[in-house]
């Protein structure tokens, strides 16, 4: 789908106070989804994600002959069993989604049918030979366009294998490990640095826990998934992180977010807010299957500058964009070792610089990472470069603007979170 990009007025503001109720984990919601579709009955979701890269997620398991009821927030969705998908008709649409078609291509890989799975612009210039690779070791036939999308799997039978990625990313564990439940014997990912645990999480809410030890997960094939019946999405960890930056950057704001998945592999931009001064405090209210969730309170105290290293990037990838602003409006903010932000839904590190350069502020950009010293801005037009986390990064670096600004693609948000600049308002409003 081709959207003509909207450009949208953002008019300064001094502080974000208030309280944000999280969309559904964008994360959780696609793993949810495809454990779902890949058990025996039928699995309500509440809160599951309102974005568009879910709802991809959902059109193709339909396209796969899951039965898929789609009513507000709530999804029910009717499972075939492990291997027992069916042959789409045409080729599988996985929009702006990454998860969508690395995840869902480690499934296919194990289902005796040809299917195609493609994507937008975007999603068309991302890397896949990171899961062709193992997916391709482990028995599928797999076909890229030098190493990118659109993919052309032809699944069956797959054997077990241990595979050590040379990257760390959730995406190409969880593809491993899902064509490891379509396996015979166990299949364990070694992963290089610890990636985000919702597929682990996911997996023991279905009935088949791995085995985990240190940064090995082990799968075994060929069992079969339980249906959970019920099961409620925390609120995006990710998404709160927006908030929780606006809040530590605008003197005087004090947001409190709620139902917010608590995770520790999420929540590592909390480590940043408070080493660069700001006040966080995090009260967990319970666990939904597996899952933890709470509240997370953030206001604004004196910055000092902060410097995030190589081993910290995994564990920040999403959110190292919106930290920026710690750079601008705070002492300063490096990142180094975070090569990984050129092959996201646009390259960050290039089209972070050029949207915050074009507000007025100070960034250096090198290959792997970028350097923010504080800056006054003028206001000017940035442009989301089709990315809705560098829409939602603009859209509050230019509260702070000393003029109005524009953002350019404004419409990227409802990749994650279409209701971000209702509870923009909100927040400026209930500041005002
Ligand atoms: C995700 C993993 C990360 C992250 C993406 C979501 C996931 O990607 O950037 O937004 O849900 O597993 P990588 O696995 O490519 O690091």
């Amino acid at each position: 789908m081709s959207v003509v990009p909207s450009t949208r007025p953002l008019i300064p503001a001094a502080r974000l106070c208030g309280i944000v109720v999280l969309p559904g984990d964008k994360s959780i919601s696609h793993r949810y989804a495809m454990l779902a579709a890949l058990a025996g009955g039928r699995t309500t979701l509440h809160h599951y994600a309102p974005g568009r890269d879910c709802r991809s997620t959902l059109d193709c398991l339909a396209a796969l002959g899951a039965g898929v009821d789609h009513e507000a927030e709530a999804v029910r969705i009717e499972g075939r069993g492990i291997g027992r998908l069916t042959a789409p008709v045409d080729p599988l649409d996985a929009g702006n989604s990454g998860s969508t078609m690395r995840m869902l291509a480690g499934i296919l890989a194990g289902h005796p049918f040809r299917s195609v799975l493609d994507g937008d612009r975007s999603l068309r210039q991302r890397p896949m030979r990171r899961i062709a690779d193992p997916l391709t070791r482990m028995g599928a036939r797999i076909e890229t366009r030098e190493g990118r999308a659109p993919l052309v799997i032809d699944g069956g039978p797959l054997r077990a294998i241990t595979f050590e990625p040379e990257v760390p990313s959730a995406q190409v564990k969880t593809a491993v490990l899902l064509a490891g439940l379509h396996a015979e014997g166990d299949t364990t990912v070694i992963e290089p640095a610890p990636t985000r645990d919702h597929t682990e999480r996911a997996l023991a809410a279905f009935g088949a826990p791995p085995s985990i030890d240190g940064r090995r997960v082990t799968v075994r094939g060929g069992q079969a998934l339980v249906t959970p019946h019920d099961l409620v999405v925390p609120g995006d960890a990710s998404s709160a992180a927006f908030w929780a930056v606006g809040a530590a950057v605008f003197p005087g704001s004090e947001v409190e977010l709620q139902g917010v998945g608590l995770n520790p592999g999420r929540l590592a931009f909390l480590d940043v807010l408070r080493a660069a001064g700001a006040r966080v405090s995090v009260a967990p209210v319970g666990e939904q299957r597996a899952e933890p969730v709470g509240r997370i309170t953030v206001s604004a105290g004196p910055l000092t500058a902060v410097r995030v290293s190589p081993r910290d990037v995994p564990a920040l990838i999403d959110e190292l964009p919106v930290l920026a602003l710690l750079g601008i409006f705070g002492a300063g903010f490096r990142v180094d070792g975070a090569a990984e932000l050129r092959t996201k839904e646009a390259d960050r590190i290039a089209a972070l610089a050029a949207g915050l350069r074009a507000l007025g502020a100070r960034i250096e950009e090198w290959a792997d990472g970028f350097e923010v010293t504080p800056s006054r801005l003028r206001g000017g037009s940035a442009d989301a470069a089709g990315d809705h986390r560098l829409a939602m990064t603009f859209a509050l670096a230019a509260l702070g603007a000393e003029a109005p600004s524009q953002l350019v693609g404004a419409e990227a948000v409802a990749v994650s979170y279409p209701g971000f600049f209702d509870d923009l308002r909100r927040l400026t409003d209930a500041a005002a």
